[in-house]
């Protein structure tokens, strides 16, 4: 597979969401630089320093570092998980204010350095961070990416992995929408292997409630760990090094990261969770799937909400 010649990573915001990631990447082959940024530059540098220690012992070999905005020029790669996070019983969405000005303030100052590559952004309400970000930089909407529902899909699919019996890599199944509370299911549109989902529900005599409950266990797993240990990381980190994996060797492989919508699902305008084939480019192109009229309907609400959470917030 062809790779992207120059593998420089900025993680932006060095708190636990940030360093999950940053720790995945200590196995990820061919990676020449991590940088590290934080408006707390000793944390930054403090996590520089201990990351560095555990490099000798890990499978890659790069150069980690405290940096700053000014390295954002030649940067190929930026993860951006800088922000509030929730707190118990706090939705994502009411994060919005405090988020957006923080999300502007980053993506003003990498403006201001030259950024050119692929961002990603993790920061919640993740979809509506990923749409003041694009609206910042003012780079083509491929290169602007939302970790969206991958983190989502991969609680459907170790869940559903766990109830069906198949490994979760056969577990086509993809949550929609939202990152959050209105995310949704197309059922229709799953798959174990290469068999319907629906048609193995059916000679199996299990009823798609009980799939329905599944996903909505998931939907708020989120709240539950919040509840227990007062925030969600290793997830996420992981999730985020999954897209990153598919940017850096150009994988072309579905994610269902938020990407920004030009019709495929008959809207326009905002980034959401979608099925998107991701590569060096970042966004190749959104997969559109026919939606029946219920879940047509999830998704137009999905996107109300976004839509209404910004024009209230952010109008
Ligand atoms: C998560 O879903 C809180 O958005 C974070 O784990």
């Amino acid at each position: 597979m062809e790779k992207i010649a120059k593998r420089k990573i900025m993680l932006i915001g060095t708190g636990m969401v940030g360093m999950s990631f940053a720790y995945t990447m200590l196995n990820e082959r061919g990676i020449d630089e991590l940088v590290l940024v934080d408006v707390n530059t000793d944390k930054a540098r403090g996590e520089a320093m201990d990351l560095n220690d555990g490099l000798v012992y890990a499978a890659s070999k790069m150069k980690i570092k405290a940096g700053s905005y000014e390295d954002a020029a030649d940067t190929d790669i930026c993860v951006l998980t800088a922000g509030a996070a929730q707190k118990p019983g706090q939705s994502r969405l009411e994060l919005v204010k405090i988020n957006a000005r923080i999300t502007k303030g980053v993506c003003e100052e990498l403006k201001k350095n030259n950024f050119r590559g692929i961002l990603i952004v993790a920061n919640n309400p993740a979809d509506i961070m990923t749409y003041v970000a694009y609206k910042t930089l003012g780079l083509p909407s491929n290169q602007i990416i939302g970790s969206g529902t991958v983190l989502d899909t991969a609680r459907l699919r170790h869940a559903l992995s766990e109830f069906l019996g198949f490994a979760d890599s056969n577990i086509h199944a993809y949550i929609m929408g939202e990152h959050g509370d209105s995310s949704f299911v197309p059922w229709i549109h799953s798959y174990i292997g290469c068999k319907s989902l629906l048609e193995y529900l059916d000679e199996n005599d299990i009823s798609l409630m009980e799939l329905q409950n599944i996903y909505i266990d998931v939907r708020d797993k989120a709240y539950k760990i919040i509840d227990l240990k007062r925030a969600t990381y290793y997830g996420i980190g992981y999730a985020l090094k999954r897209i990153v994996d598919a940017v850096l060797n150009n994988e072309h492989c579905i994610l269902p990261v938020s990407s920004y919508q030009n019709g495929e699902y008959d809207r326009t305008g905002l980034f959401i969770g979608t099925p998107t084939v991701i590569g060096s480019r970042g966004v190749e192109r959104v997969m559109s799937l026919p939606l029946n009229e219920n879940d047509q309907a999830r998704f137009n609400k999905s996107f109300d909400t976004l839509e209404a959470t910004i024009r209230e917030n952010l109008g």
